[in-house]
């Protein structure tokens, strides 16, 4: 029988945006088999109720667990904030989500411990990263300063990364963060990396911007080993990727999201 460490790992997201997840993941653990799902049947998720949130992320888990992965991660940040406790309790698997290692990264990037962090409305109303600085902060303490950006998401999926519309939206979500002196700034919503060019323009030099996915694989690389689950070397890595609508839309928009062309995806159906 092969062993665990042969097993993909299982990835989803409410769509797209967790494609920035697997990103790091393909870049940092290249010998890992990856099984993605992006509900974008009932995509967004970060304007959506912490109930339905959840019961849509209990969906997913299973699916990908009838598959066979060795861990899940939660790539969606809003999934994450409101659905891990659930799916922690749900499944015999490790079970990682984006808001610790965000919140960890920001921690020991902070030089001032005033930090900010922007997500969706779900995943700030959530107070999760809020949550998780406080708590893993210490006895220096943080300030934490949040709010939530819910144009980045459309701005992101249209492509639309530089210039007036977006530097405009940018100043008016973040001039109070310049304002308070934040000297972190955590990018809690998976779209928003894609973003980082004109939010650190608008920032300035002085704010560290912090990757919650880039921040996530790393603590996906430690728990793997400690467990011993890492695919050895050698062999060859498959990647599949479903999607709960018609899959046009994220090929197409998923491979700027991606780094690279998503060659397919299988349309599944999670309906309840
Ligand atoms: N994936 C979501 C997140 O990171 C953003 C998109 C959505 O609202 O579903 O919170």
């Amino acid at each position: 029988m092969r062993s665990a460490s042969h097993s993909p790992i299982g990835v989803f997201d409410s769509g797209v945006g967790g494609l920035t997840v697997l990103k790091s993941l393909l870049s940092h653990l290249p010998h890992e088999s990856t099984l993605y799902l992006g509900d974008t049947a009932r995509v967004p998720y970060g304007t959506k109720s912490g109930e339905v949130v959840t019961r849509y992320s209990l969906k997913n888990a299973s699916f990908l667990m009838e598959r066979g992965i060795k861990l899940l991660v939660v790539a969606c940040n809003t999934a994450s904030a409101v659905a891990l406790p659930a799916l922690a309790a749900a499944l015999p698997i490790p079970v990682l989500g984006v808001i610790a290692p965000g919140a960890a990264a920001a921690l020991r990037q902070s030089r001032g411990g005033q930090v900010g962090v922007i997500g969706t409305p779900g995943t700030i109303r959530s107070g999760a990263y809020q949550r998780e600085l406080e708590a893993a902060a210490g006895p220096g303490g943080v300030r934490v300063k949040a709010r939530a950006c819910p144009l980045f998401v459309p701005l992101a999926e249209e492509g639309w990364l530089a210039g007036d519309v977006p530097r405009l939206v940018a100043r008016e979500y973040l001039a109070d963060f310049v304002q308070e002196g934040v000297d972190t700034l955590v990018l809690g919503c998976t779209h928003y990396p894609l973003l980082k060019d004109i939010i650190a323009e608008v920032v300035g030099p002085g704010v560290a911007l912090v990757d919650s996915a880039e921040a996530t694989v790393h603590v996906v690389a430690r728990l793997l080993a400690e467990r011993g689950l890492l695919a050895p070397a050698g062999g060859t890595p498959t990647h599949h990727a479903f999607v709960t609508d018609v899959p046009e839309r994220f090929v197409e928009v998923g491979a700027r999201f991606l780094g690279r062309p998503i060659a397919s995806a299988e349309q599944v159906d999670l309906s309840f």
